[in-house]
């Protein structure tokens, strides 16, 4: 699907399975920013001259797409970051560290990112909060009735991965919200893995705060969203000051900063990259969400049952329904059967995957993920699965 719109896909010489990591970009996201650089270049919120102007206008209609696109409430509850990293970090520093206290605890689960574990540990060192894990079932799976199980009178947050980034299941999200604000409970979710591949309305899904990346879903790098809620936004300290923030200061240290979303958005923005991405939101909304994830869906199931035929093999995640494969064939170090798949010029990611806690749940430390976007095809999925079944594929590696 689309594929013609990928120039990196153009000779068919390569086969991208790495899209968990980051997609690759159509040509629309360098066309418009290059038109950026080259006809218009101004900086944003600063002129009052055209160009200037100009900017201003495609960075907030940037930001009114992405509002629509999450069927976010209102556009001052969408505000640009580096990446979801950037966006918990400003979440769990700027709104957690205000509102929790020392006991506090916070719901995150073994599957998590680096990024939704480590912010927490250092607020954990800093005002003592309590971080537990939600069990996960024997499929690594996040059920109600576990997430039931680990709330306590003194939970106080739930951080999730909407899809986690190893082994792809979806979390009930919805459910989870429901029960949690019965109980005051604000849950955030790390949508790094979801935004780019599904539908997801954060108003429907009743999210307090959502983090996702730009170049996950097309866009481009350094880039990221950061969705709150208006009364949670209102509360949260922004981590950086500066130009563009601020509406006054004085020597003796008054200072008026801007409403949101504009508080949380000092220094010079990464305009090329939001204008970019803009165009991208668009570029996706044609394709249709809905259409994207049921052509991911359809090529994990083909893919699951075609790596079935393979002897030997592992796979982590037989019942997750995202585009997310996590495997390993016995005796076969995860990272040499990646380079041995580089050799045929298909691309996959070994390791751990920045889930570094996962090991003692999954049984293992590392291995082999596949994770496939709306350009892939089946057709793909067989030349891998051909150049899997080489019967001399351990002596090819050695
Ligand atoms: N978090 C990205 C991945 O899963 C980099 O590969």
């Amino acid at each position: 699907m689309n594929r013609e719109d990928f120039a990196m896909l153009e000779k068919n010489d390569i086969i991208y399975f790495d899209n968990g990591a980051t997609t690759l970009k159509p040509r629309v996201l360098g066309e418009t920013i290059s038109d950026y650089y080259n006809h218009y270049s101004a900086n944003a919120h600063r002129g009052d001259y055209d160009i200037s102007l100009k900017v201003d206008a495609m960075y907030e209609n940037a930001r009114e797409l992405v509002k629509d696109f999450i069927n976010a409430e209102k556009t001052k509850e969408i505000s640009f970051t580096a990446g979801s990293t950037d966006s918990l970090n400003r979440i769990i520093f700027g709104y957690c560290k205000q509102y929790l206290q020392k006991g506090d605890e916070v719901l995150i689960t073994k599957s998590e990112h680096a990024s939704n574990v480590l912010p927490w540990f250092e607020l954990a060192t800093q005002i003592g909060i309590v971080i537990k894990y939600i069990p996960l079932t024997e499929g690594l799976q996040v059920t109600m009735e576990n997430v039931k199980q680990s709330i306590t009178e003194k939970t106080k947050v739930i951080s999730l991965a909407h899809i986690t980034n190893v082994v792809g299941d979806i979390r009930p999200i919805k459910e989870i919200t429901k029960y949690a604000h019965e109980k005051d409970i604000v849950v955030i979710v790390d949508g790094a893995q979801s935004v780019p591949h599904m539908p997801v309305d954060v108003q429907d899904l009743d999210i307090d705060f959502l983090a996702f990346s730009a170049h996950k879903m097309c866009g481009p790098t350094g880039l990221g969203v950061l969705y709150g809620k208006e009364k949670w936004l209102e509360q949260t300290v922004p981590l950086f000051f500066g130009g563009g923030m601020n509406a006054s200061f004085e020597p003796e240290g008054t200072r008026v900063y801007h409403d949101i979303p504009t508080r949380f958005e000092a220094g010079t923005p990464n305009i090329a990259g939001v204008i970019g991405f803009g165009s991208i939101i668009s570029y996706l909304d044609k394709i249709g969400m809905p259409l994207i994830h049921q052509k991911e869906l359809e090529l994990c199931k083909y893919a699951k049952e075609k790596l079935k035929e393979i002897e030997n093999i592992k796979i982590y995640n037989e019942e997750s329904t995202s585009g997310i494969i996590a495997f390993n064939i016995e005796g076969i170090f995860s990272q040499d059967l990646a380079v041995y798949l580089n050799k045929y010029n298909i691309c996959v990611r070994a390791g751990n995957h920045c889930a570094k806690i996962l090991k003692g749940e999954m049984g293992i430390k590392n291995t082999c993920r596949m994770s496939f976007y709306f350009y892939n095809t089946k057709e793909e999925i067989d030349k891998v699965i051909d150049v899997l079944k080489n019967p001399h594929i351990k002596e090819e590696i050695i």
